[in-house]
């Protein structure tokens, strides 16, 4: 919400007395002094007018976790662990998955309470490349990668999948970049070829690459750098 809306919301203040205090610069958002009526506020915002606080913002988190295999990526599931369970019960309180992996499927996957910012590493628009190995059944055929480049028709969701750029480094092992992340894409694209996929680990998502140091089931906070880059 913009700063203005922000404070004019609130019973101490109407719009006249807002525009004043924007201009007197005796707004803070996050410690620095807001005059733009434009500035965005979020709940992670702290905001404050002289020395009163108005809204101390609770912690954005950002985490990235090796997940195993065996775990499903949800908060919830009757049946299965899930990688919620991975983390302590007290880091798990308003986390949310930002790129689901399959139950079998390892590699990174990234936790956080900060749904702007996970709407930016998931969405198709912005493009931002996941980066998958990939091991098949059968031999991986040297016609596959243009067909991929020029998308494949997903009947069910009634599209076709972004160009998607693969690297065969053995008969039967890929690497895999592609933009979005439909149901079960990376399956289903080789699944065109009738070629099962028996390995899927994802390396990286946009610039954050799974860490090497974690082991599988571990995580880490991301760092400031990683999440700037998103
Ligand atoms: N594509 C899949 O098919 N499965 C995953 O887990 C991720 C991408």
């Amino acid at each position: 919400m913009r700063l203005d809306r922000f404070l004019a919301n609130l019973p101490c203040y109407n719009r006249q007395q807002v525009r004043l205090l924007l201009v007197q610069r005796r707004v803070r958002v996050d410690g620095i002094v807001a005059a733009d009526p434009l500035t965005p506020v979020r709940e992670f915002s702290r905001v404050e007018v002289d020395e009163q606080l108005l809204q101390a913002g609770r912690p954005a988190r950002y985490l990235m976790l090796n997940k195993p295999a065996g775990y499903v990526s949800a908060t919830l599931d009757p049946q299965h662990r899930t990688v919620l369970e991975l983390l302590p019960a007290e880091m798990r309180e308003d986390l949310h998955i930002a790129g689901r992996l399959d139950f079998n499927t390892t590699g990174l996957l990234i936790l956080t309470n900060d749904g702007q910012w996970s709407r930016r590493l998931t969405q198709p628009t912005t493009k931002l490349p996941k980066h998958y190995l990939v091991e098949t059944e059968d031999d991986i055929g040297p016609h596959y990668a243009a067909t991929f480049q020029q998308g494949l028709y997903f009947a069910f969701e009634n599209l076709t999948t972004l160009p998607a750029q693969l690297d065969i480094l053995g008969p039967r092992r890929a690497r895999l970049a592609i933009v979005e992340g439909r149901y079960h894409q990376v399956k289903r694209m080789f699944g065109h070829f009738d070629n099962k996929v028996v390995g899927l680990h994802r390396e990286s998502m946009g610039a954050i690459r799974l860490d090497p140091g974690l082991a599988p089931g571990a995580y880490r906070a991301l760092t400031d750098e990683e999440v700037a880059g998103v």
